[in-house]
């Protein structure tokens, strides 16, 4: 989504958009600081030639400074397509900036703490991807790796194609093998090995967030409210999967929450995508699974505010990495087309 940064917000009307999430730290004075910070932000965007991309996980008050907001798809296309800036702010975790700095390498791009990693993208490293692909092509000649973005450029450098959320189905249906080593995320493994016939090799790793939500959390809250629909994030366990009206990416479940005759909804995801749909769906209802991801909360407006004046900490990757990366990320763009 592409939102217009908000250069002058008064401490009082910020207070109002961000009272009804519920979150008690939200006071007069807290807004009257991040107002101070929102407007600070916005006039270094303009010196400085920056934009700041957010991912729909974060903070509610770094969406009043993000020119674009989106899940992991969106914001690589979006990366893609940045012509008129100097610096990219990216308010999210390491591996999106990195995509954003292979789609940029002329750029500077920026992450507000190098602390925001991903329990993914730590479930893999290039060595142990080239080692297993390797073991895997004697006995498959034709295999395939696809890897989720949530890992490092280098093992996307390594990939025949990435995928998200969004479109792990259609790449895997799509890319030029039956034989698929489908890296790191087990869960979203098992969810494409349901929905295609074509052989998938699945990676151990996984979300911590969601993998620990379990199928009685969820079985609770539907018995308890009749009529509401959940929506479950493929990185979640085949039990919860199972018990979803939809298993959708990040924006995907925004749009069907605005598009649906439904009024009530669970959310079976990171809580912030709860706040996100609860500041632009007012008049529907949104139940959360309250989980956050300790690394997407790591970015802060004080962290954004550092950035941009200090124009720290900048994504570096090497020509071989970019160039490999690159190639990857646009043959998944390709193949979702
Ligand atoms: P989306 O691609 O759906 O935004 O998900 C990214 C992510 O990190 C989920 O945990
Ligand atoms: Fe990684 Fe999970 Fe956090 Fe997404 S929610 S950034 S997959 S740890």
């Amino acid at each position: 989504m592409n939102a217009p940064a908000n250069s002058s917000l008064s401490p009082a009307a910020l207070l109002d958009k961000l009272a009804p999430l519920g979150d008690t730290s939200y006071s007069l004075d807290r807004c009257a600081d991040l107002a101070g910070m929102i407007a600070e932000i916005n006039r270094l965007k303009d010196e400085r030639r920056a934009i700041v991309l957010a991912h729909n996980y974060q903070r509610p008050e770094i969406f009043e400074v993000a020119d674009f907001i989106g899940d992991s798809l969106e914001l690589a296309r979006k990366a893609r397509e940045v012509t008129d800036a100097d610096v990219i702010v990216f308010c999210g975790v390491h591996f999106m900036a990195e995509t954003a700095k292979v789609f940029n390498p002329e750029r500077k791009v920026l992450l507000p703490d190098m602390r925001a990693g991903c329990s993914l993208a730590d479930a893999v490293t290039a060595e142990a991807l080239a080692d297993r692909a390797a073991d895997l092509r004697e006995v498959y000649p034709d295999l395939k790796v696809v890897s989720y973005v949530n890992c490092t450029a280098d093992v996307k450098a390594l990939s025949d194609a990435c995928c998200t959320s969004a479109n792990a189905v259609k790449i895997v249906e799509r890319i030029d093998s039956d034989n698929i080593l489908f890296v790191p995320d087990r869960n979203l493994a098992n969810y494409v090995a349901e929905n295609t016939r074509k052989r998938i090799i699945s990676w151990d790793g996984n979300c911590y967030v969601h993998h620990q939500i379990t199928p009685e959390e969820v079985d609770r809250v539907k018995r308890s409210i009749p009529g509401i629909k959940v929506l479950a994030h493929p990185e979640c366990r085949k039990d919860v999967l199972e018990l979803a009206d939809a298993v959708l990416s990040t924006s995907a479940m925004m749009r069907y929450a605005r598009e649906s005759e439904a009024d009530k909804f669970l959310v079976v995801t990171e809580c912030g995508l709860s706040d996100r749909l609860l500041m632009e769906i007012p008049d529907k209802r949104f139940y959360k699974a309250c989980k956050l991801c300790r690394f997407m909360k790591m970015i802060t407006l004080e962290g954004t505010l550092d950035s941009l004046q200090n124009l720290r900490h900048e994504i570096e990757l090497s020509d071989e990495v970019q160039k490999g990366a690159r190639r990857a990320l646009e043959r998944m763009l390709e193949l979702s087309a």
